[in-house]
C-alpha cells in the first residue's frame, strides 16, 4: 500500500502536534531613512492568515524576515516560545516559503528541481518521491514534470514555487503573491490546496486579490508603511457589517 503526503508529514514520538506559534514582537526592518516594518508585533498560532496592503506596505518585508532571508535591525522572532539562533537549523526545516520574484533554475526538469528543493530541505528521497508526486498533481503539472522550467509560462512557474513551498515537513508556510499571474481555475485550485494543507500549520499569504483570501483566511492582517493597521476576521465583518473590501478602501484611499 503506497504512503500518503500527510503520512510523510508524521511527526517524530513524543512530538506536540498542537504546539504551533509563531510570535513577532516589536520586528522592525530599516533601510537608511526608510522603515519597511515599523515595530511589527504579532502572534499567529495554526490556520491562514491574509496580508494585505499597497505596494511598498511591508508584506514582502516582512515574510523575508520570518524566512530568515533578511536581518531584523531589531525586534525578535520566537518560534514557541525560542529563537531562530537558539533553535539553529531547526527554525529552517520549519520554513516553507515562496518568494515574490520569480527565481527558478531555467535548465532544470520539473522533478530535478523538485528533487533538489527537497534535498535542500533534508527531505528523505523516499519521502521526497511521494511528497513531489502528490503536490505536483495538486498544482496540475505532473504531466509536465520532464519538461524544463525554462520552457513555462509564468503560471506554470508560479505553480512549481508554491508547490515546493509545501516540501518537507514544514509549519510555517509563507506565500508571497502566490497567486499573482494565474488564471481564475489555477486560483481556486491554488486556494483549495492552501486550505487542504493549513491543518496544524501557520499559512501566511501575502495578495492583492481579496477574493483569493476572504474565504480561507481566520484573519486578514493589513499593513501600511510597515505598521499594523487594522486585523480583519469574518467575526469582525458580521459584527460591524462592513466587508474587507469596504475596509480596505476605507483604510487605504
Ligand atoms: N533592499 C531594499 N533596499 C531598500 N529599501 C527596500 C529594500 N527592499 C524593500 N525596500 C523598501 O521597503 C518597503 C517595503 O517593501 P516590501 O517589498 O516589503 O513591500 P510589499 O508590501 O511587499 O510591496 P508589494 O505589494 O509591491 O510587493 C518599501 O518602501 C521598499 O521600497
Ligand atoms: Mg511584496
Amino acid at each position: 500500500m503506497g504512503i500518503t503526503l500527510e503520512e510523510t508529514w508524521n511527526k517524530t514520538p513524543g512530538e506536540n502536534d498542537t504546539e504551533c506559534i509563531l510570535e513577532l514582537k516589536e520586528l522592525t526592518k530599516q533601510y537608511q531613512s526608510n522603515i519597511a516594518l515599523d515595530h511589527f508585533t504579532y502572534t499567529f498560532t495554526s490556520g491562514i492568515y491574509g496580508l494585505l496592503g499597497p505596494n511598498g506596505a511591508g508584506k514582502s518585508t516582512m515574510m523575508n524576515l520570518i524566512a530568515r532571508n533578511l536581518k531584523p535591525t531589531s525586534g525578535e522572532i520566537l518560534w514557541n516560545g525560542k529563537t531562530p539562533d537558539a533553535l539553529k537549523g531547526k527554525y529552517m526545516e520549519e520554513i516553507g516559503y515562496m518568494p515574490q520574484q520569480q527565481f527558478i533554475y531555467e535548465h532544470m526538469s520539473l522533478l530535478q528541481f523538485m528533487y533538489y528543493m527537497a534535498a535542500l530541505k533534508g527531505l528523505a528521497k523516499k519521502k521526497a518521491k511521494v511528497q513531489i508526486e502528490e503536490l505536483l498533481k495538486k498544482v496540475d503539472l505532473w504531466e509536465k514534470r520532464h519538461c524544463h522550467l525554462g520552457s513555462f509560462s509564468g503560471g506554470m512557474k508560479q505553480r512549481t514555487l508554491i508547490a515546493q513551498a509545501f516540501l518537507g515537513n514544514a509549519h510555517i508556510i509563507i506565500l508571497d503573491e502566490p497567486t499573482a499571474g494565474l488564471d481564475p481555475l489555477q486560483r481556486v485550485a491554488i486556494r483549495k490546496m492552501i486550505q487542504d494543507y493549513a491543518k496544524e500549520r501557520i499559512v501566511i499569504v501575502s495578495t492583492h486579490v481579496i477574493s483569493d483570501i476572504e474565504p480561507i483566511a481566520k484573519e486578514i492582517i493589513m499593513l501600511r508603511k510597515g505598521k499594523l493597521l487594522d486585523i480583519f476576521s469574518l467575526e469582525t465583518e458580521q459584527r460591524e457589517g462592513e466587508t474587507i473590501e469596504d475596509t480596505y478602501i476605507r483604510l487605504f484611499q
